[in-house]
């Protein structure tokens, strides 16, 4: 193990003097382990270079953007070729429309897509848009969920800067819990405008929790009796758990649905998209960006769902995922820990039973960064269609050694933010 990280400390050093906090938002590593590489400088299918020349696999996937590995050939070549024709033009390139046509094709309770850049720009603008459909302001969110950075949706825990009217309008219900919904929309009756629902419970710091069928049924039927949208915000999910909105696989299809992160493999670009009766309102809200319209992550996106409809790519990291699901129990099993891998494979998270100040779940981790495993302590990680087998099994073999490190030390580790 030779690893070190003088040129990532040096990188932090600098940043320190121009940039606030030396980093800020959720790819920051200022909550992580304090060893984690803050900088990269290069990534190729699953793997991550970092300045200290260190390699890793990576099981953060940008944080999901990466879907078919970074630096994918057919994607790049068609951005490539588009941004030898022109990216951020007077007006939108015909791509827009091709990549709106291919994801509705995919999706199937949608009949129309609107672009934008990040997730919170999607979720923000399906908000306006059930605002707009419905004439009411309440919005019914799942309490803890995360639906982006707006001063709407940023986590109390992060909302300095904000004002309490920037959520007067948001009602908590609690994920998973039909009745807590139903209380909300008796509570707000004639006012809710919109459910937003994530496709699973993927909160951090906690375990995930898949949706339970009746909950996402009970989301649908209140909304259709209070004249409310069911929004799914499937930013996050999408495309990993299904090749249609993740709800699809519940048989649940909502008016409205926000997608981002990975629909083009990692290209700047997000989207709504909506069911027929929502096209008036969709086309009556004022919504726009400098960038938004950018051609080159529309070719992005149309080479990306192409694969997303054509190939195997799901089926191919719904393999390898549990694949290395099926390892890490084992491992841990023979280890003597109390690993807990919870949510769908293809996005895990892993906490350690009895590791209330995450100083089991540091210390692994950090073992097995230094080894070139990549994992997160707190998030949810994502695989990718360009993990391999041997990936996984290099992954296991790096685990397996940074259980035994841990079990050496198990008694003095230092509670995670001491
Ligand atoms: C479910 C969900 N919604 C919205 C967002 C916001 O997306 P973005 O960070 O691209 O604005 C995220 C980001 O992680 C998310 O996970």
């Amino acid at each position: 193990m030779n690893w070190s990280n003088t040129q990532d400390k040096l990188l932090r050093e600098r940043a320190r003097q121009v940039i606030p906090g030396g980093m800020y938002g959720h790819l920051s590593t200022s909550l992580l382990p304090a060893d984690y590489p803050q900088y990269f400088q290069r990534g190729e299918g699953a793997r991550l270079w970092d300045y200290d020349g260190n390699e890793y696999i990576d099981y953060l996937c940008a944080y999901g953007p990466n879907l078919l590995g970074y630096r994918h050939p057919e994607i790049e070549a068609a951005v490539l070729a588009q941004l030898a024709q022109g990216d951020v033009l007077t007006g939108p390139s015909a791509v827009m429309i091709e990549a709106a046509e291919l994801f509705v094709s995919l999706v199937s309770h949608a009949e129309w897509a609107m672009f934008c850049k990040n997730g919170t720009d999607a979720t923000t603008m399906a908000m306006v848009i059930a605002r707009a459909h419905t004439d009411r302001r309440v919005i019914l969110a799942a309490q803890n969920a995360y639906h982006g950075a707006d001063p709407w949706c940023v986590p109390a825990a992060f909302s300095k800067g904000t004002l309490p009217e920037d959520r007067a309008s948001i009602v908590y219900y609690d994920y998973n819990d039909e009745e807590s919904l139903a209380a909300a929309f008796d509570e707000h009756r004639g006012q809710v405008a919109a459910v937003f629902a994530t496709p699973f419970r993927h909160d951090t710091f906690v375990d995930q929790e898949d949706p339970n069928q009746a909950y996402a049924q009970a989301a649908r039927r209140l909304c259709d009796e209070h004249g409310a949208l069911l929004v799914v915000d499937d930013v996050r999910a999408g495309f990993r758990l299904a090749r249609d909105c993740s709800w699809s696989t519940l048989n649940v299809e909502p008016d409205l649905s926000c997608w981002g992160k990975c629909f083009a493999n990692g290209h700047p670009i997000s989207a709504v998209l909506g069911a027929e009766h929502l096209r008036k309102a969709a086309s009556s809200i004022f919504t726009t960006g400098s960038f938004w319209f950018a051609a080159a992550p529309m070719a992005a996106a149309v080479a990306t769902l192409k694969i997303i409809r054509d190939s195997d790519y799901l089926e191919r990291i719904v393999a390898v995922s549990q694949q290395l699901r099926t390892g890490l129990a084992e491992q841990a099993g023979t280890h003597g820990f109390g690993l807990k891998q919870t949510g769908p494979a293809q996005m895990p998270l892993m906490l350690f039973e009895d590791d209330a100040d995450f100083r089991i779940a540091y210390a692994w981790m950090t073992e097995a960064v230094k080894r070139g495993v990549y994992l997160h302590p707190y998030h949810n990680m994502f695989l990718s269609a360009a993990h391999t087998e041997q990936d996984i099994v290099k992954t296991l073999e790096v685990t397996d050694a940074a259980f035994e490190a841990v079990k050496k030390r198990i008694d003095s580790l230092p509670p995670a933010w001491a």
